[in-house]
């Protein structure tokens, strides 16, 4: 039987099979060609999508927007301040006239329990843009870029540096175990992972897949095809900024990091938004928190490739 992925949330790659991931990327990158051959069969004509997003955004609220744009769907961002889920109304309330409404439902928030009591109660698709747990939707873009890249994930080797414990961090470790990636995390020892659901993952891992943790750059570099970063403090905690200054200081991906890896054709992956701009008001207050270069856009585009994918696959 063919797979579908009629009616399924996403809230994290976790609730997934390899096989069903591997459809939202092969979904994909068919999407991004025939978006390149100028082809829009409207796939989600009529259909109505809510984005509720309490966290900013970029590239994630941009994606959703021209996926369902170019798919024929109206979307509605509703602004947060007016739905205050839990505060003027209950979740479940909520949740229920928005899936009475709409088709599916586009999220970004702190709480990943907020997220689940959506989906719980909508009756229709939630999609997680980003919760204090989860960025499932940004995981499916990286896979797709490793895969455009190396043709193929099963034994592709990335270094993750940074936040071993972050949202970006946990999601890549998922990912990697249901795909067959072999993940070295590159992290200070307070900010590594759990062992236990590092261990939990492996258990259920594909073949191919492997997760290595280590604060030691050495070990967790060589021979790898990618490098991946991701900001020194997730949105919500800024104010830990100098804190994570100092455990990350020596974690910075430079040239000389880049060269550990013993490749000429390593790439360099970032989910994005980097403080490398010193323009911005941040950054130029932090010039310590200069994280890349400037080589991560295509992976940027690859973001609504994916969201059109999931999209059309759970309402389309
Ligand atoms: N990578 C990512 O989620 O970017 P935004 O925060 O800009 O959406
Ligand atoms: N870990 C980051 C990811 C941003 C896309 C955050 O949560 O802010």
């Amino acid at each position: 039987m063919p797979i579908s992925l009629k009616g399924r949330s996403l809230l994290t790659l976790r609730d997934f099979t390899p096989d069903e991931i591997g459809l939202m990327v092969d979904t994909a990158a068919d999407l991004k060609a025939a978006k390149r051959s100028g082809v829009f069969p409207r796939r989600l004509a009529d259909r109505n999508i809510a984005m509720i997003f309490e966290k900013p955004s970029c590239r994630t609220r941009a994606s959703f927007a021209v996926a369902a744009a170019d798919e024929g769907a109206n979307l509605e961002v509703l602004p947060p301040e007016e739905i205050r889920f839990g505060r003027k109304e209950s979740i479940k309330d909520v949740s229920r006239v928005l899936g009475r409404l709409f088709d599916g439902i586009v999220w970004r928030g702190f709480e990943h329990d907020i997220v689940r009591e959506l989906a719980e109660h909508a009756g229709v698709p939630v999609w997680n843009a980003l919760s204090d747990a989860y960025h499932p939707t940004q995981v499916l873009a990286d896979l797709l870029t490793v895969r455009e890249v190396f043709g193929r994930l099963r034994g592709v080797r990335i270094g993750y540096v940074g936040d071993g414990r972050n949202n970006q961090a946990t999601s890549l470790m998922i990912g990697a175990a249901k795909m067959g990636v072999d993940l070295r995390i590159l992290a200070p020892e307070p900010l590594a992972p759990s062992e236990a659901l590092v261990k939990e993952l492996l258990t259920e891992a594909s073949v191919g897949a492997n997760i290595t943790v280590t604060s030691d750059p050495e070990r967790a570099l060589v021979g790898c095809e990618a490098i991946y970063g991701d900001v020194w403090v997730s949105m919500g905690e800024e104010d830990l900024i100098e804190e994570r200054i100092a455990l990350l200081r020596d974690f910075k991906v430079t040239p000389e990091m880049m060269a550990l890896t013993g490749r000429p054709d390593t790439i360099y992956m970032h989910c994005l938004p980097a403080l490398h701009d010193l323009s911005t008001e941040f950054a130029a207050a932090h010039p310590d928190v200069r994280e890349v270069a400037d080589e991560v856009f295509e992976q940027a585009e690859n973001r609504m490739h994916t969201a059109k994918a999931v999209m059309v696959l759970s309402v389309g």
